[in-house]
């Protein structure tokens, strides 16, 4: 018989084609920064405080890429930049919930598609009450745990790690993932379902560290805070690589398996 616990807890475990890299940490991190900054170019007019923080050249930069036509919709952004667009619509498979849908463009093979955002808690960390029946803890290959719900007690942890992390007017997380309008819209990777039988997975997990050396002004855009800051460590990244290409109006499918704690 199951114990009360066993039955509650289980985690979203890494399948196996993580392991074995499709594509290098390098590209999947220079996607995403070339994507952070389309977006803060696209927004600067809300950015003026970081923007005086950066060297005179970093300015000069961001302000060239300003397009004509005002802030634009991080969607949008999204797919000038990438070439494609996501978003969460009702899931295509029955009592599924949400889903996680190609909804402009196609997504060619090997190109990061989501990003999988909540706090991360090293293996030793107490994770206990945040993990009751709580289906949105992805488990990292080394036993990080990454919790993605964007409910309840959740939601709070991560909003709290984040207040914590700031460094002046400069956020070091971004908390939008945590609503209806992700200001990184990456950011919706605990939405994307398992695949059923009958349909072939189209995304597999990456995991990836991001470096201290991480543009300051961009850190806002990243989806996930480190539970707690005792120890200096870097930032651990859960993306969604695309195995095929995906064409739009496809859902995005994964092949996780669940384990039971
Ligand atoms: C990076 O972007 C290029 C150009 O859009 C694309 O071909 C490639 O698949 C992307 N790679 C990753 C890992 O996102
Ligand atoms: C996910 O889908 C795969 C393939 O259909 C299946 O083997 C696996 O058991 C599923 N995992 C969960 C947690 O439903």
């Amino acid at each position: 018989m199951w114990g009360f616990g066993l039955l509650l807890i289980t985690l979203r475990q890494v399948p196996l084609c993580s392991l074995d890299k499709l594509v290098s940490d390098e590209e999947v991190l220079l996607n995403i920064t070339k994507l952070f900054r389309a977006l803060f170019s696209s927004n600067l007019g809300d950015q003026r405080d970081i923007l005086q923080t950066l060297s005179s050249s970093s300015q000069t930069d961001y302000q060239a890429a300003v397009g004509e036509e005002g802030p634009s919709d991080p969607c949008r952004v999204m797919f000038d930049t990438m070439g494609f667009a996501i978003e969460r619509r009702p899931s295509s498979l029955q009592s599924a919930g949400t889903g996680v849908f190609v909804v402009m463009g196609t997504v060619p093979k090997g190109a990061t598609v989501a990003m999988y955002p909540g706090t991360i808690y090293q293996r030793y960390e107490p994770i206990f009450f945040q993990s009751v029946c709580n289906p949105f803890i992805f488990r990292c290959i080394d036993g990080v745990l990454i919790d993605g719900n964007d409910k309840g007690i959740s939601k709070a942890v991560y909003r709290s790690c984040s207040g914590r992390d700031r460094l002046g007017p400069i956020k070091l997380s971004d908390t939008t993932w945590l609503t209806a309008k992700p200001y990184n819209p990456l950011a919706v990777g605990q939405y994307v379902n398992n695949c059923s039988n009958d349909k072939a997975a189209n995304v597999c997990y990456q995991e990836f560290d991001v470096s201290t050396g991480f543009p300051i002004e961009l850190c806002q855009y990243l989806p996930n805070v480190n539970y707690r800051m005792d120890m200096p460590r870097p930032l651990r990244c859960v993306v969604l690589v695309a195995l095929r290409a995906i064409h739009p109006g496809e859902e995005l499918f994964s092949n996780y398996y669940t384990v039971v704690h």
